[in-house]
């Protein structure tokens, strides 16, 4: 009797798990608005032109799983618009992949926004009028160009669509740098913007000075991989799968080589760390240009937060930032070595000096909050989401009067 109950609830258990790594796997190789609308959310798909020509993919969830369900279709009329934008290596899928009870995109649809998730140049939700992306002159961009060119099409585009004047603009990382970018060489986007949420601001980088100096001087990594015919930083979601699989299985901390190497970037926090979802974050990472890591690079050596110029070791010409007018909220995290406390403070100064500085935070009270965490901490709905929606619904009520 025992006996069958024991290999009754093996089956059971192997069935379970099979089918949750099944799920997870396929949880791989979804598109975005796969995942949004497997979810329970309504998802909308629009393309989005730059001057140069780019065509961009935004993804936008017009409602929250109860109010589409109440009135039978989305409706986004009267909603307020919040436009998120995300890091290096990442894509719109950074904000929905925790799923609904931990990631930002649906925990603002559910609180009653009209949320538009973009895409920069270069990730898969990437296409071009005229070239190619076996074109090495596709790949050569930096975050300027998503700052000149990718931001402000996609503001107008959530404007134009929704007929709104001004939107909410939420970055992490890069997307912060866009940001900054965006408002120094396009100063009459200020008019388009409510506020701006900074998540872990990658504007001031000087703590990995000695890497990007490794990297790009010492060991010259960007030109000698060109050289080698590869044109961009690429990952192939199946080999990623594989890597992941060998590499990155072993759930221990005192054996682990794969998180370990990512943390020494962007500092440890195991206790974070989803395990089960963490091959899926990395088989999903996104393409990124050479020029990208090299223009990172720039501003982590020189200390500057410069345009590219004349390369890498060219002039330094920094950004303007006096010329960001909208209120700016900081976000670090206590424990992120990439966008490391000190340089966000910096940035924070900085912006405080120019009167646009309305709060700096740490994300969370949590210590060990590293660069990653922002997106895909394994807590990162209680966190980090739900109090940063409060902080919203506060911009909103201060800075929207109409
Ligand atoms: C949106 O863009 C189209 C085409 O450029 C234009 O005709 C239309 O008036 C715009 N709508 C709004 C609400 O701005
Ligand atoms: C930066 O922008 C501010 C505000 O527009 C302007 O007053 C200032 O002259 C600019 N600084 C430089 C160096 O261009
Ligand atoms: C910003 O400036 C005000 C006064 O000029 C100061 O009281 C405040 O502490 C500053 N905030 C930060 C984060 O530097």
């Amino acid at each position: 009797m025992s006996a069958i109950i024991l290999r009754v609830s093996i089956v059971l258990c192997l069935g379970v798990v099979l089918t949750d790594s099944q799920s997870l796997r396929k949880k791989i190789y979804m598109t975005v608005p796969q995942l949004i609308s497997s979810a329970g959310y309504p998802v909308e798909k629009h393309r989005v032109k730059t001057p140069d020509g780019y065509i961009l993919q935004m993804h936008r969830i017009p409602a929250g799983r109860r109010t589409a369900r109440r009135s039978g279709s989305p409706n986004a009329k009267g909603k307020k618009a919040v436009l998120l934008v995300h890091g290096l290596l990442g894509s719109s899928s950074d904000f929905v992949i925790m799923g609904p009870e931990r990631s930002l995109g649906y925990i603002l649809a559910d609180a009653g926004y009209d949320v538009w998730i973009g895409n920069l140049r270069g990730n898969v939700h990437t296409a071009h009028q005229t070239l190619k992306r076996t074109n090495p002159e596709f790949w050569s961009y930096s975050f300027h160009e998503h700052g000149k060119h990718d931001a402000p099409a996609m503001i107008d585009k959530v404007l134009n669509v929704t007929g709104l004047d001004r939107l909410m603009y939420i970055g992490y990382s890069m997307g912060t740098t866009t940001f900054f970018t965006m408002m120094s060489q396009r100063p009459e986007y200020n008019d388009k913007v409510i506020a701006f949420v900074g998540l872990a601001p990658a504007v001031y980088l000087d703590n990995i000075r000695f890497l990007a100096n490794f990297l790009l001087k010492t060991v010259n990594l960007p030109n000698t991989l060109r050289t080698r015919g590869m044109l961009s930083v690429a990952f192939e979601p199946s080999t990623m799968e594989f890597i992941v699989s060998s590499f990155c299985s072993i759930r221990n901390p005192d054996a682990d080589m794969c998180m370990r190497v990512i943390f020494s970037i962007v500092g440890e926090d195991y206790e974070q760390n989803d395990w089960d979802i963490t091959p899926v974050i990395l088989a999903r990472f996104q393409p990124a240009s050479w020029k990208q890591l090299e223009h990172f690079g720039k501003i982590a050596i020189t200390g500057v937060f410069t345009s590219w110029e004349d390369g890498l070791w060219g002039a330094v010409k920094p950004y303007n930032l006096s010329r960001v007018a909208v209120p700016v909220s900081l976000f670090y995290g206590e424990n992120d070595q990439l966008t490391e406390k000190s340089q966000v403070q910096r940035l924070a100064t900085e912006l405080n000096s120019t009167g646009v500085l309305e709060s700096l935070e740490p994300g969370c009270s949590w210590p060990k909050f590293n660069h990653l965490d922002f997106v895909f901490a394994k807590d990162v709905g209680n966190l980090l989401n739900r109090p940063l929606v409060k902080h919203i619904n506060m911009l909103f009520k201060k800075y929207d009067k109409d």
